[in-house]
């Protein structure tokens, strides 16, 4: 009895040990943004266009920091974004697949903007089936990685009601365009696609939230 008493204490230590290690291992701070360019806002706008062919080129975690934190980066003391948001509520969560990235070991992983840094989500490239569950669009699968914005309704919902879901679709697009014009200042393209299988999208990334757009990026050629 005392023995299997024992190998039972044994077994809870062991699980927190590997668990707490684990967690820990499974964040990454990335890099701090830039916050000057050699691009003004209106070159970028002016340049800008759906790219869906890139270069066969590994991207930075310098890269993929700037566009996480233009996508949805905190830039006030108390939480305010890149993005507009209404009533401030925050609802979207914008994940990475990661394909070719220096440093990173291909998978999905959740941007925390609070921490700028990464939490891995499942680690597989998912560019293979993420392609076939919107509709083969290679591009996908070609590019180094795609930005995937994602929605928790409830957020702003439970604050607006109905006129909620409006608003969270208003903000998707503040941070698609927020990637987009990013890119450009960088030499990079992307193309928002908001043509996939919503149900098989969420069960590749393995996530809770609802999908809005993929957003593939990679150098343009
Ligand atoms: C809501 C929305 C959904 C889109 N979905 C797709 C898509 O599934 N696949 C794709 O290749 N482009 C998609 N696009 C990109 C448009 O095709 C593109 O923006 C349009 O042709 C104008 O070209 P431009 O972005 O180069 O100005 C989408 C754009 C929007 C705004």
């Amino acid at each position: 009895m005392r023995i299997k008493k024992i190998i039972i204490l044994n077994l809870i230590f062991l699980i927190f040990l590997f668990g707490e290690k684990g967690g820990k291992k499974m964040k990454l701070k990335l890099p701090k943004p830039r916050y000057k360019s050699e691009v003004s806002v209106e070159e970028a706008l002016l340049k800008r266009r759906s790219v869906r062919s890139y270069q066969k080129s590994p991207l930075t975690l310098e890269e993929v920091s700037q566009l996480l934190w233009a996508a949805y980066g905190v830039t006030a003391d108390w939480g305010g974004k890149t993005c507009p948001s209404a009533g401030a509520t925050y609802p979207l969560v914008i994940y990475l697949v990661a394909g070719e990235v220096k440093d990173l070991k291909p998978g999905v992983y959740q941007y925390l903007p609070e921490e700028h840094s990464l939490k891995l989500v499942l680690e597989k490239d998912v560019r293979k089936e993420l392609t076939a569950a919107a509709w083969q669009q290679e591009y996908i699968l070609k590019a180094p990685i795609n930005i995937i914005i994602t929605a928790n309704y409830e957020r702003t919902t439970s604050h607006y009601g109905e006129r909620g879901i409006r608003y969270v679709h208003m903000e998707v697009g503040h941070c698609g365009q927020n990637i987009h014009l990013q890119c450009e200042t960088m030499g990079l393209g992307t193309v928002v696609i908001g043509a996939f299988n919503d149900k098989e999208v969420k069960r590749i990334l393995n996530i809770k939230e609802d999908v809005l757009y993929i957003m593939p990026v990679g150098r343009k050629k």
